[in-house]
C-alpha cells in the first residue's frame, strides 16, 4: 500500500480493512463472482462482501474531499466502511464532518467498531437504514455527495439531496460502467439538468451548477 492518510489511528484501521476487503474479494472469485446488478432488487444481500474501493480509489476520493475543501460530506453506501474512513481523514483536515449511510445490520454493528478503532466518531455520523429515508434528515449545505450504493437508487437519492447541496457541489458516483447506473448517468451528463459531468473509466464527477 503506497499512502495511507497520515492519521495513525485511521491508518491503522484502512490497512487492516483493505487486507479483510482483499481476502474477501478472493473469496468471492473463488466462488465465480457476482453481477452487483443482479443485486439491486434485494438491498440487504451481499451482507459479508466489502464491495470496497481500492486504496487508489480512497486516496482519490481524499484528494476531492480536501481540495473541495468540503465541510460537509455525504455518503451513500458505507459496507464495512473503507472509502468512509477516507472521507474521515480528509474531514479531519477541513474540520468538516460525514454523514454516511448503511442499510445491513452486520455491516453497521461492525462500522460502530470501526468508527471506535479509527477515533472518528466526533466526525462521522452513521445513519443506519435505507438511504432513500435516512438521508431525508439531512441538512446543508452539502459539499459533496459520494455514491457508492446500489446502483439503481443513485438517482433517488441525488434528487432527495440536490435541493440542500451548494451550488459548485460535487457528486461522485461509482461503478457508472454498470447498466443499472444509465438513467443517473444520462440525467448528470445533460447540463440541462443542473449538473456537469465527466466520466472518467467507470467514476462520473459532477458539478452543481447555479
Ligand atoms: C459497493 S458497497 C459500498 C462500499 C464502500 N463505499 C467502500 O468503499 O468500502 C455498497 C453498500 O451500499 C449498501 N446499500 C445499498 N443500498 C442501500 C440503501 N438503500 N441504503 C443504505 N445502504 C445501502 C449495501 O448494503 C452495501 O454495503
Amino acid at each position: 500500500m503506497d499512502w495511507l492518510p497520515k492519521d495513525p489511528q485511521i491508518a491503522d484501521e484502512l490497512a487492516r480493512l483493505h487486507e479483510a476487503a482483499d481476502r474477501s474479494t478472493a473469496e468471492r472469485r473463488e466462488r465465480g463472482g457476482f453481477k452487483p446488478e443482479e443485486n439491486t432488487d434485494d438491498i440487504v444481500r451481499l451482507g459479508s462482501e466489502y464491495l470496497a474501493l481500492s486504496p487508489e480509489e480512497g486516496r482519490f476520493v481524499y484528494m476531492m474531499a480536501l481540495g473541495a475543501q468540503a465541510r460537509t460530506v455525504v455518503e451513500f453506501g458505507a459496507s464495512f466502511g473503507i472509502s468512509t474512513l477516507y472521507f474521515a481523514a480528509a474531514m479531519r483536515e477541513t474540520g468538516g464532518r460525514l454523514i454516511t449511510t448503511e442499510v445491513h445490520p452486520d455491516k453497521c454493528n461492525a462500522l460502530r467498531d470501526t468508527f471506535a478503532r479509527a477515533g472518528v466518531e466526533d466526525i462521522v455520523t452513521l445513519l443506519e437504514g435505507d438511504a432513500r429515508e435516512t438521508l431525508k434528515q439531512v441538512e446543508g449545505p452539502v459539499d459533496l455527495l459520494f455514491l457508492d450504493g446500489w446502483k439503481s437508487m443513485y438517482l433517488t437519492v441525488l434528487d432527495l439531496l440536490t435541493p440542500v447541496m451548494r451550488p459548485g457541489a460535487m457528486v461522485i458516483g461509482d461503478n457508472l460502467n454498470l447498466a443499472s447506473a444509465q438513467e443517473y448517468s444520462d440525467r448528470v451528463s445533460d447540463p440541462a439538468n443542473g449538473f456537469l459531468t465527466q466520466i472518467l473509466g467507470r467514476t462520473g464527477l459532477s458539478v452543481r451548477l447555479d
